[in-house]
């Protein structure tokens, strides 16, 4: 039963990672990537939006929100006492932190991805992939864990360690509180995402999308990977696509950094993230800065796209 004044929802993430008996290890990870997360929003908030490499009034050097949120997550990353390697979209080379490589984890992070919506005031977040080892360059699959941090009219973190994804929310107090448990996305969707110039789609994509079109479906784009993926699971359905596109033939979104996260939290949820011809958690990544097309979402939507990809390209 629950307790008087006290419901549910005001489970914070450490007790709810400790009753779930995840490894001791990664529940510090995981708190410490949160922890990370009140300064990032602090900075997101109230920080300067100057370029970096430029100076201020006062001589000292602006550093754009991007670098700062690199540098806060980096530092949180080292003090956690558990990371062995990591690798940030903003630094490009694999930062050693101990040679540990039995005992420790190895983690890929996007600090403020879609930082260029800050100006406009649109949602942004950080999204963080996380191995056993030391190891970076393995199929996605092999992930023990992923999150997202969203930085919206409200601050919610989403997760999974492999049993679930869950959200959590932060209060008055910048805790993050549980919001929903075991969150599932339906097999078809009425929600669709469209990243890349429409008039670069390949045949394939563009009969998906028309199809989408046709069937009534709900344009909404944000143009910030965390919101658009978040909308798809918290709503429970819609598909995501940033595809293959004639100039670009593996679209945009970057591997490490942002599909292998959302593809395991979104297969974790029931739904599914394909280039349009393979899973993305199968692929292994050959360098720090691999990109792929991505269709992701609801099941059906994602093996409709695959089945034109196949006929038409
Ligand atoms: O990092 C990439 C990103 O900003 C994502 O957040 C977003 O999904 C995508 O780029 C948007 O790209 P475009 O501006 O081409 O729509
Ligand atoms: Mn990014």
């Amino acid at each position: 039963m629950t307790e008087p004044g006290k419901t549910k929802f005001q489970i914070d993430l450490r007790r709810y990672l400790r009753e779930r008996n995840e490894n001791r290890d990664l529940t510090r990870l995981i708190c410490e990537l949160a922890e990370a997360s009140k300064y990032v929003i602090n900075s997101i908030r109230t920080g300067d939006l100057g370029v970096a490499g430029t100076s201020n009034l006062y001589g000292e050097q602006q550093l754009a929100l991007d670098v700062l949120s690199d540098r806060i997550i980096r530092k949180r990353l080292i003090h956690s006492g558990v990371v062995a390697n990591m690798v940030s979209e903003e630094t490009a080379d694999i930062i050693p932190v101990s040679p540990d490589c039995e005992e420790k984890y190895s983690v890929a992070f996007d600090p403020l991805d879609g930082s260029s919506l800050v100006d406009v005031n649109l949602a942004v977040g950080t999204i963080i992939s996380i191995y056993k080892g030391c190891e970076l360059f393995q199929a996605g699959r092999n992930q023990v864990a992923a999150m997202y941090i969203l930085y919206g009219p409200r601050t919610t973190m989403v997760y999974s360690t492999g049993n679930g994804v869950h959200e959590f929310a932060m209060n008055q107090l910048m805790e993050y509180t549980l919001v929903q448990e075991n969150i599932q996305v339906e097999p078809r969707g009425s929600i669709y995402s469209p990243g890349g110039q429409r008039n670069k789609y390949s045949p394939g994509t563009e009969k998906f999308v028309r199809n989408l079109e046709e069937s009534g479906a709900k344009l909404r784009y944000s143009g910030g990977f965390v919101p658009d993926i978040n909308q798809i699971l918290i709503k429970g359905r819609g598909v995501f696509l940033y595809p293959h596109l004639q100039d670009a033939p593996n679209g945009k979104l970057r591997l490490l950094f942002e599909l292998n996260p959302m593809a395991f939290l979104m297969e974790q949820a029931g739904g599914a993230a394909s280039t349009g011809r393979q899973r993305i958690l199968d692929i292994v990544p050959g360098s720090i800065d691999d990109r792929a097309p991505v269709f992701i979402g609801c099941r059906e939507e994602v093996a409709r796209a695959e089945e034109y990809i196949a006929a038409e390209g």
